[in-house]
Order: structure tokens, then sequence, then C-alpha cells
């Protein structure tokens, strides 16, 4: 069943790249929560990479939508073509393709929708990308802008998901923002939530009280039975002396059906003496490991118990959706097959080319996707 995401986002792609559309509404993580509650850091601790603008005020000013793909099970599942395209940009990266090869499958490696063919091995220029490209559209004045940028991170070291990073809430405006820049955040973030298909990440900080929590109170408008919410607590760390936050974990004080995950993220003196990811995740997990609250529940704490959360949700998400999905592939198949015929076997153009092979991967992916669901009913992640 952990085959199906990789599976999703090829389709997805396939989909996009070819009627340009996100035909089949896939589902995905978004991320919301308050300015500087710690978004981004859950985020970089997911992936496992300092790759996130950051700074002080707003910051993430356009949605980042962030696919991140397992390359152990993504790596014998390219669509016919792939591989001449990424020999091109090993090319123009002017190094040797194997010694490339070897340092992206050990690294990872990162990819933006808008530089087709340019494989980022260095996630600070990752960063330095995503903060030209938010200056190239949404300006230099801290204004947001809604169109998203389409990054791809593949590593082994991640989990196959789709994590949306949106701009964080902001109730008064700071410098030259315009003055509706809550209200333009606001329906930006309901834009993305509103979905029934995504999963809100409601990010609040444990060191204030949970109902003024922005992000909840966001996710409440669209899931107010918090089917579809998950909340992530930052921040443990800061808490009083002597106070936890057991009643939120228990869901006494917020009743969520998915729950509630405690983290602890690097703190700003942390990043500023560079403070690796790894050294971070290590002391999240002893934070919680010798905490005489969270000792108890520690298996159900910190960054890497999230990240196998939301793989399992959207799986499981994606399961209630195979019966909508398949059915939106039947009719995919036989427009593109009605088109076929009306161009005529023998005129082989580039569009009737380009729409076998999107008939033939389509037929494949059908396939993939009744064998998956055939074969892995039964044993269902939870
Ligand atoms: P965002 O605006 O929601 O994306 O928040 P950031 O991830 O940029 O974090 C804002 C600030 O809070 C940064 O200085 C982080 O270092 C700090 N921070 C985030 N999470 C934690 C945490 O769990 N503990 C501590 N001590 N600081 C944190
Ligand atoms: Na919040
Ligand atoms: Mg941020």
């Amino acid at each position: 069943m952990e085959k199906l995401i990789p599976l999703v986002n090829q389709l997805q792609d396939l989909v996009y790249n070819t009627i340009g559309s996100d035909f089949l509404d896939l589902p995905s993580i978004v991320v919301v929560g308050s300015q500087s509650c710690g978004k981004s850091s859950v985020l970089e601790n997911i992936v496992g990479k300092d790759f996130l603008p950051r700074g002080t005020g707003i910051v993430t000013r356009r949605p980042l939508i962030l696919q991140l793909i397992n390359l152990k099970e993504d790596s014998n599942m390219n669509a016919p073509g792939e591989d001449a395209q990424q020999d091109s940009s090993i090319s123009n990266a002017n190094i040797s393709s194997a010694s490339l090869e070897k340092e992206s499958d050990r690294e990872g490696y990162a990819e933006f929708l808008h530089l087709p063919n340019v494989r980022f091995t260095d996630f600070g220029k990752v960063r330095a990308e995503i903060e030209n490209e938010t200056l190239r559209v949404a300006g230099a004045n801290k204004g947001i802008n809604k169109l998203p940028i389409n990054l791809k991170i593949y590593s082994k070291h991640v989990l196959n998901l789709t994590l949306i990073d949106l701009p964080g809430l902001t109730k008064i405006p700071v410098g030259d923002q315009p003055t509706d820049i809550e209200a333009q955040t606001r329906s930006l973030i309901m834009e993305y939530i509103s979905k029934p298909n995504s999963i809100v990440l409601a990010v609040s900080p444990a060191n204030f009280d949970i109902v003024n929590s922005e992000g909840l109170k966001l996710a409440r408008l669209v899931d107010p039975k918090g089917k579809r919410t998950i909340g992530v607590l930052t921040k443990l760390d800061l808490m009083d002396q002597g106070t936890n936050a057991m009643d939120i974990l228990s869901g006494r004080v917020y009743p969520l059906k998915l729950g509630f995950i405690p983290t602890v993220n690097r703190s700003q003196s942390d990043i500023i003496s560079h403070k690796s990811l790894s050294d971070a995740l290590q002391s999240e997990n002893s934070f919680f490991a010798n905490h005489p609250a969270y000792r108890a529940i520690v298996n159900r704490c910190g960054t890497f118990y999230l990240a196998k959360t939301l793989s399992n949700l959207l799986i499981a998400h994606i399961r209630d959706r195979l019966p909508d999905i398949k059915a939106r592939l039947s009719t995919l198949i036989s427009q593109t097959q009605s088109q076929l015929e009306n161009y005529g076997v023998f005129k082989i153009s580039d569009k009737s080319q380009r729409g076998i092979i999107l008939l033939q991967a389509m037929n494949r992916f059908a396939n993939s996707f009744i064998a998956s669901i055939d074969g892995n009913s039964s044993s269902i992640p939870t």
C-alpha cells in the first residue's frame, strides 16, 4: 500500500504535464498556523533537510507544494523518457553522471517544476531558489501571492508525502505589508483547507493557550468534527517549569479524532549556532524519553512518529478515494481514446503521439491501481 503514494504522485504529474490541470484532485497535507508557531521547523524536520527560507516576520509568502519521494520505492517506477531527461540535466551540471548519481543517491536531490531538468543537490541553493521565486512573483513588499511554488525532494530518508506550506496568519500588518494582509492570508489558507480531501496539519505552540490557536480555529471552520485535522504541538521545551501538555495530548482539552503530536524543534539560538538537523532530532528524542510526563508516551511523540502518522493517514485517505479516482481515470482514458480516434491512426502528429503515450501510461497506472487495491485491501494501516 505504501507504493500507492509514489504512484499517485506520478499520476498527478502525468496529468498535470499533459492536460495541465489537477484533474484528479488528489489528497495532500496542508500546514497551517500563526506566524512563527514553528511550521517551517516542523516541515524541515520531516524532510530532514535545511532548505526553507527563514527569518523574522512573514517569510512564506507563496504556497509551497512539497512532494517528498522515497528513492528506494520510486526507483523502478520511472515513466519512459524520464531517464533521458535526467541524463541531460546531469551533463548540464558539468559533473560526471556517475559521481552525481552517487551523491544524489546518498544525500537526495530536489527539483522545481518551474526549472525543469535542473537537479539541486545543494539544499542551501534550494532555499535561495525559493527566496528568488517568492520575490519574483510576490514582490519585495512583504505581500503574499496565491501562485504556488512546486518542489520535489527525492531522498532515501523521506516517506512519501505531499505537504503544502502556506503563509502564516498575521494579526497586524508589519512594515509596508498591505493593510488587508490578514484577510488575504486567511482566504488563501481557506482555499486549501476547505478541499474535503485535504488533511489539515494545525500547528500550535505549546507555550501559548491552545484556545487561541489560529491554526485550530481555521481548521474548525472547515472540519467542525475534527475528522481530518491533526494537531501538532511545537515548543514543548518552552513550557513553564512544572507544566506539561498531557491534558492536550490526551484529547481532554480540544478533541480531534486524529489527535495531537508533540514536537521539539530547533530554537532560534540552535539555528544561529548551526545545530544540525540530525542533532536536533536526537535532542528531541531524548527530551521526550527523559521527561517525567512524556516518558510513558515516548513512542507517540516527536518528528519521526509525526512523519509515520502522516504517511499512514495519506495512504488511508487515498484508499478511501480510490473508487472515485478509478472512475475519473476511466473517464480520462475514454476521453483520450475518442480524441485519438478523431485524429485518425495515420495522422501521427506531435499531439496524437503524446495522446498515445498518455493513454498507455494511464492504462499502466489504472492496472497498478487495481492491483494495489486487490493485493492490499486486507493490510490497511490505521
Ligand atoms: P513559522 O513561521 O511557523 O514557519 O515558524 P518557524 O519554523 O520559522 O519558527 C519560528 C521560530 O521559532 C524560530 O526561531 C524557531 O527556531 C523557533 N522554534 C520553532 N519550533 C521550536 C521549538 O519546538 N522549540 C524552540 N525552542 N523554538 C522553536
Ligand atoms: Na497557531
Ligand atoms: Mg515559515
